[in-house]
């Protein structure tokens, strides 16, 4: 790894005028302030806050979640029942509802994933015990070379109780304060149970017989359900569509859906990363059958991990992979924009927003959890990393992004817990989500980051989950030769802004391994009189939580010098921060 020293970077940015920065950046650092504090002309970086560009309002659904019945995040992560030894409201694990009140999430995603187009909602109402039994969607995942279940003789991760079925999950939405997302199954059921799952949910009770099952299990007030997905991931495992067919089928399941007096919104299952041919592919056959079609897609849901790297062990990784990971994951900036104008050719006015409803790094499998606990480790001081600068991006594309959903909650791939039996940790994704809460509701304010840029040098891309570890030598061998020796480079600072009253939250992600950055921060547009400072940060880039340690990686909170309005912040190296200044 390698990177100009502080000297190095100033000294070339004044000989080119700061042409060693993309265009914007290059022109914030030639505006030095006149009324900054000498320890401030020297800093090695540069954030420029212009409250005056506003972007949009950021929507708390940008911090959503996701549940699936896979592995241990339904049973036990979620649902441990009402009689047992875990403390539990209804059956629902109260530390996880705990924590969960602190994040406000958005809304929760439910029951998929996969497994959404192989669930029957009618299996998972009324009287629990009578609910019947079926194989999981996920007991044989071959495709990912999973054969933990293939090891299991029983157990709910491996033959669904569904003891978790819509009541339980709308319980557990209350609980926490989210809203539900439903993903409704298109592969294998007709629109009609789709229509009448609605009605389960939504009709008065006292008016159909599927309200009145829902209000003879004590709801009797509708749950007015509005987000509900149609299908999930329709090009793969929800049916293997071509976007005309899927376009078909979409028009098909929303065209008669019982309105009550929830405002529906459908969202449509979106490309998988950079797959412009499905987005185009269906936005075309959309308004092929009419312009107006584009009016009942309310969001278009695109999936992006950022996969693993190396051994695909979540603890094990050289500084050049922290990088790599980083990088990988920052690609979520470009697969914003680039659909966003794909959408643009058909939808000039984006009647339709941006939805990333599955995102996240994706290691493999950790044994302080069961095997059939399928995906689950608690993620490292690098994963909060990618938490941050995610959700910096969707606040910097909150024109664009009106939901978000992180995958998953807990117990798989990008987890914000870790929970077995009575054992419960928070891992580093939930201190980011927590600290980025202050973001929500805020309007987004355009940021100027200007900090050296950083080189490594690059592993293959898009090791798959599981990591190397699941790939053939030949495989193996193809996607190493693809980059050998070959450099990377990564931005040095970057983050986002939000104002909500007099508060401004401005979110920052230091990349560097080891080097602090010293940064001005300037606010153009008001003068900050105070900040408080919540940083994520370790001297081991591998730091994480568990249940041994719940507590080695923590927040700290500190405060920020303001001399006349100006602010000099040092961001510790391979950290995430979040200043709150106070304007006047
Ligand atoms: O989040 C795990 C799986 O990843 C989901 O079920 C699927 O939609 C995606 O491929």
């Amino acid at each position: 790894m390698k990177t100009m020293k502080r000297r190095e970077f100033l000294t070339a940015a004044a000989l080119s005028g700061g042409a060693l920065l993309s265009g914007k950046t290059a022109t914030a650092l030639s505006h030095r302030q006149p009324n900054l504090p000498r320890s401030a002309q020297a800093a090695d970086a540069r954030i420029e806050i212009l409250l005056n560009e506003q972007i949009g309002q950021i929507s708390p659904n940008i911090y959503s979640h996701f549940v699936e019945h896979l592995g241990g995040v339904v049973y036990d992560g979620i649902w441990v029942g009402e009689e047992s030894k875990v403390p539990n409201v209804g059956g629902i694990r109260k530390e996880l509802v705990e924590h969960m009140r602190r994040i406000k999430p958005g809304v929760i995603r439910w029951p998929g994933g996969c497994f959404a187009d192989s669930y029957n909602w009618r299996d998972g109402i009324g009287p629990r015990a009578g609910r019947p039994r079926h194989t999981n969607f996920w007991r044989d995942d071959r495709a990912r070379g999973n054969t933990a279940y293939q090891q299991l003789d029983s157990g709910p991760q491996k033959y669904e109780p569904n003891w978790f079925g819509t009541n339980e999950f709308m319980r557990f939405c209350k609980l926490s304060g989210a809203q539900p997302y439903f993903a409704a199954n298109l592969r294998s059921l007709p629109a009609k149970d789709f229509y009448e799952w609605v009605e389960y949910c939504n009709a008065p009770a006292g008016q159909t017989t599927l309200s009145d099952i829902r209000a003879a299990a004590g709801e009797r007030e509708p749950f007015n359900v509005e987000y509900w997905g149609i299908g999930n991931e329709s090009w793969g495992c929800g049916g293997r569509f071509t976007p005309e067919e899927y376009s078909t089928e979409f028009r098909r399941f929303i065209a008669w859906a019982p309105r009550y007096k929830a405002n529906l919104k459908f969202i449509g299952a979106g490309p998988n990363g950079g797959d412009i041919n499905w987005t185009r592919g269906f936005f075309n056959s959309m308004v092929a059958k009419g312009a107006n079609q584009l009016n009942s897609l309310y969001g278009w849901a695109l999936h992006y991990y950022a996969g693993t790297t190396g051994s695909g062990k979540p603890f094990e990784y050289t500084t050049d992979e922290w990088y790599e990971l980083l990088a990988r994951s920052d690609r979520m900036e470009s697969l914003i924009t680039q659909h966003w104008g794909v959408m643009a050719e058909t939808d000039p006015q984006h009647r339709v927003k941006l939805i990333v409803d599955e995102w996240g790094a994706w290691h493999a499998q950790d044994a302080s959890l069961p095997a059939a606990y399928l995906f689950g480790y608690p993620g490292t001081l690098r994963d909060a990393l990618v938490s941050g600068l995610t959700l910096d991006t969707f606040n910097r594309h909150a024109d664009k992004v009106v939901m978000a959903n992180v995958a998953q909650l807990i117990n798989t791939i990008h987890s914000l817990f870790v929970a077995y039996e009575d054992k419960f940790v928070a891992t580093p994704n939930f201190h980011v989500f927590e600290m980025y809460a202050a973001h929500q509701g805020g309007q987004a304010v355009r940021t100027l980051f200007s900090a050296p840029t950083l080189g490594f040098k690059r592993a293959a891309p898009n090791v798959p989950p599981g990591g190397f570890a699941q790939m053939t030598p030949q495989q193996r061998a193809n996607l190493q030769a693809q980059t050998q020796n070959t450099t990377g480079t990564f931005w040095g600072l970057q983050g986002s802004a939000s104002v909500n009253g007099k508060t401004l939250t401005l979110t920052v992600v230091n990349p560097h391994a080891t080097e602090i950055r010293e940064t001005e921060i300037a606010v153009r547009g008001a003068k900050v009189l105070s900040g408080q400072a919540t940083t994520l940060t370790a001297s081991d880039i591998h730091a994480h939580n568990s249940f041994e340690h719940p507590r080695a990686l923590m927040p700290t909170n500190g405060t920020v010098q303001v001399q006349n309005g100006a602010v000099v912040y040092r961001f510790p190296a391979a950290s995430v921060t979040r200043l709150q200044l106070t304007l006047a």
